[in-house]
């Protein structure tokens, strides 16, 4: 008998990479990556890259009929929310026409969808939300990423979607999140100002990928808020990094959103409450101090792997 199919959308990303190592270590399914990149980030055993560009639907199609998956992951979007902002028309693409191009590629066989959007759906006037919170997002990116989630609503496909907010972590050649875009900061002894009036619960990203993957085992449809344990600050959290880290708290400076005047607008008291996904999905993500140890060790293994496998001088050979 041959095994069950995933086919996992956005694998180079942040969190496409935690959740295609989580999945090949956890679960019995084939997995195929794919991802906007010619090439794979990592080569990863026993699986398969495809070159996909969400937004072209002939190809979404073509790659759903071929690979069959009883799952499709979907962990691309466009991320940048400034970005989104200003450069509507391809937000719009990525975010909604790719994830409609999905549903209509998997349409033929009734494949199940999990999906990821956000709690800028909210407009952070009396955070923390559960799933039932009305939607009223203030910036573009939140509209896309609403209009995301009402297309999986029409579709009448079973779908997943984990709702989460300040993902950070560390994975090889990912773009830079809030944490790692510190790290690298205050690594050169810049100064930085902070916001400390944007709430909300920072989320390591291994912990979105466990609670995804609990998703799939158990069988879940519907929405989930995947979030940090702790609802804190921007500021908060980067003194609490620096303190993890062990760089000088001095450098950090706490302003206003309104000072950075930054295209898209924030929600400010923000936050997602994970009561149903502690229950339903038997998940206990971690403390603000937890993730930070955890990104901490992570990016230290890192290190010592790279420098492992540097040339031994003299051997002119890589050590393995
Ligand atoms: N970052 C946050 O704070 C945050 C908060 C809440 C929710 N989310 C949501 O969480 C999910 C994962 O975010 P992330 O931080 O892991 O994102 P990320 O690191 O920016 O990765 C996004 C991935 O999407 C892929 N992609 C972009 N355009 C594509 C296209 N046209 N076709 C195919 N693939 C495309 C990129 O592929 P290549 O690398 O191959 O180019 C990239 O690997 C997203 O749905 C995001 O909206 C993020």
């Amino acid at each position: 008998m041959t095994a069950k199919k995933i086919l996992l959308i956005g694998s180079n990303g942040l969190l496409g990479q935690k959740i295609a190592d989580l999945l090949l270590r956890g679960t019995a399914y084939d997995l195929i990556l794919a991802s906007f990149a010619a090439e794979s980030i990592r080569k990863l055993p026993s699986t398969n890259y495809l070159q996909l560009d969400i937004r072209v639907r002939k190809d979404v199609k073509k790659i759903i009929q071929a690979v069959e998956p009883e799952i499709i992951v979907n962990a691309a979007a466009m991320t940048n929310v400034d970005a989104c902002e200003t450069q509507r028309e391809e937000a719009w693409k990525i975010n909604v026409e790719g994830v409609e191009n999905i549903i209509e590629g998997a349409r033929k066989s009734a494949t199940k969808i999990f999906h990821v959007s956000t709690d800028y759906l909210f407009d952070g006037k009396d955070g923390p939300y559960d799933e039932d919170a009305r939607p009223e997002p203030t910036n573009y990116y939140g509209k896309t990423k609403l209009a995301s989630e009402n297309a999986l609503r029409a579709s009448g496909l079973d779908f997943f979607v984990a709702r989460t907010i300040v993902l950070y972590g560390y994975a090889a050649g990912a773009k830079l999140n809030f944490a790692t875009w510190l790290i690298q900061s205050l690594e050169k002894n810049s100064a930085v100002r902070i916001v400390d009036d944007q709430f909300g619960n920072p989320t390591l990203a291994d912990d979105l990928a466990y609670g995804i993957m609990r998703g799939i085992e158990l069988k879940r449809s519907g929405f989930y808020n995947i979030a940090g344990r702790d609802i804190v600050n921007r500021f908060e959290f980067s003194l609490k990094l620096a303190r993890v880290f062990g760089f000088d708290p001095s450098l950090i400076s706490a302003i206003k959103t309104k000072q950075l005047k930054q295209p898209a607008p924030r929600p400010l008291k923000s936050g997602l409450v994970t009561l149903k996904a502690e229950v339903e999905l038997g998940i206990k993500p971690s403390t603000v101090d937890q993730g930070l140890m955890v990104l901490k060790n992570q990016i230290s293994n890192h290190s010592k792997r790279l420098a492992d496998s540097a040339p031994v001088p003299g051997s002119g050979r890589h050590k393995s």
